[in-house]
């Protein structure tokens, strides 16, 4: 098993290069199963959950291709050989459930495990399978798969209204509206930049969508082909992440990335007195001069704070000047990385979906353990501001969503090796 140490006390400053968005390239990657003919993706980032995903693609009978080095991507599914998402791989990665909608598209049924829970919630899928009903689909729970079925005549289109506007469960309802006859509409859509991309992905193979980037989106489904190759946006939260990574070592990070990915965190680092600047090429710039200020945030859906982002951002408060808050809303057990965030020494207390932070607190190195992919981040953004060596176990869960992590902290400057533990 492989582990990470960090030995703390380095100021990072540079240009961090952003791998393309996992929580986009998953959505992207299923949706090649809408289609009868070869899909290519680029800005494919090199992470555990991609290789799930073409696992998973390839076990319906999908031809997939990953050229890990130029970052590309091709899914080619002439026929689907097999309805089936088994449990081995399902549970490894909750975005499996992503793979329903477009294997009922295609052949009208679809077998697929629940992913039971996870590190940081109960997740279940019923706004996934309310959105399907409502097309057409109708579904069984059988010995723990959901087993969906669809008449011949495929998606019909019709009005999905979310209750609360989930992010796995708007693109579901996108692949199938997409592919359905007619027009529906989707109300209290989820308005992360991921979705728009999906949407954009499935506008250039003959969708019509409206209302890209709101709450409301209404789709025209048609018979989708690809067109042109389709870029991933760049991951926001990888961003954040290593912009805050910056902050705590007094440094100054940039990324290449849009602003308006970022503007509810940008908003709360200037608050806590970082300052944030765009800049010429495209860039957002941080700096720490002054120290930190505390602040007190809610984690809420796009265009809201990330709860993707709250983990990181407690890391950083804790060296900010007195108490901060942190409430989170979107998953019932996200607070995993604090027991370990208080072992390097940060002043945390827990009361029911809020976290109080004291700082700033002398961080001292220690053995850690990674919990889920933000718990993890978290653990790194504190043991650059450690004194001595921080030796963080369970890398596996950062696998999942950061590529080439300790290469990337090394180029800004962090003293960080990855070593195999036996
Ligand atoms: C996506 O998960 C992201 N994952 C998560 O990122 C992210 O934290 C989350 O959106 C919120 O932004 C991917 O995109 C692959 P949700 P998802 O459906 O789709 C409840 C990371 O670290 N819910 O918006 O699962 C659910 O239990 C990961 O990159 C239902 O009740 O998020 C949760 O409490 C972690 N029923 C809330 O909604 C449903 O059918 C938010 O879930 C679906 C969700």
């Amino acid at each position: 098993m492989d582990c990470l140490r960090i030995v703390g006390g380095q100021r990072l400053s540079g240009k961090v290069s952003l791998s393309g968005a996992k929580n986009a390239a998953l959505p992207l990657l299923f949706a090649g199963l809408l289609t009868d003919k070869k899909l290519q993706f680029e800005n494919i980032p090199n992470l555990s959950d991609i290789h799930t995903t073409l696992r998973l693609l390839e076990g319906v009978g999908a031809e997939v291709e990953f050229n890990e080095l130029k970052k590309t991507v091709s899914v080619f599914c002439p026929a689907v050989t097999s309805c089936e998402a088994p449990y081995d791989l399902v549970r490894t990665m909750r975005a499996s459930i992503l793979i329903l909608a477009p294997l009922l598209a295609r052949v009208g049924e679809a077998r697929v495990s629940l992913p039971g829970g996870c590190a940081i919630g109960a997740r279940p899928v019923d706004l996934h399978l309310m959105a399907l009903e409502a097309l057409g689909a109708t579904f069984n729970l059988e010995n723990g798969y959901v087993h969906g079925t669809l008449k011949s005549g495929g998606f019909l289109g019709s009005e999905i209204h979310f209750p609360f506007p989930s992010v796995g469960a708007t693109e579901t309802a996108l692949m199938a509206c997409a592919a359905a006859t007619g027009t529906s509409v989707i109300h209290n859509a989820a308005r992360e930049p991921e979705i728009t991309d999906l949407s954009m992905l499935l506008v250039s193979m003959g969708a019509k969508i409206e209302g890209m980037g709101s709450s409301k989106l209404t789709i025209t489904g048609a018979k989708l082909r690809p067109t042109k190759a389709h870029r991933v946006i760049p991951d926001r939260i990888e961003a954040a992440t290593y912009l805050m990574a910056g902050l705590i070592t007094g440094g100054n990070v940039s990324a290449e990335i849009t602003g308006e990915f970022l503007t509810s965190v940008l908003s709360v680092l200037r608050d806590a007195g970082a300052q944030v600047s765009e800049t010429q090429d495209h860039c957002i710039e941080v700096a720490n001069r002054g120290g930190l200020s505390p602040v007190k945030i809610t984690t809420a859906p796009f265009p809201g704070f990330p709860t993707d982002v709250q983990a990181q951002l407690m890391a950083l408060l804790t060296q900010a000047e007195g108490h901060s808050e942190i409430e989170e809303t979107i998953f019932e057990n996200r607070f995993m990385h604090v027991p370990e965030l208080i072992r390097l020494g940060a002043r945390l207390r827990i009361r029911g979906n809020h976290v109080d932070v004291e700082g700033p607190s002398a961080l001292q190195g220690a053995i850690v353990m990674a919990t889920d992919l933000r718990a993890s981040a978290s653990l790194i953004i504190a043991a650059l501001a450690a004194k001595g060596e921080t030796k963080i176990r369970r890398i596996y869960h950062l696998d999942r969503g950061y590529e080439d992590l300790h290469l990337k902290l090394k180029s800004l400057g962090a003293e960080v090796y990855r070593e195999r533990e036996n």
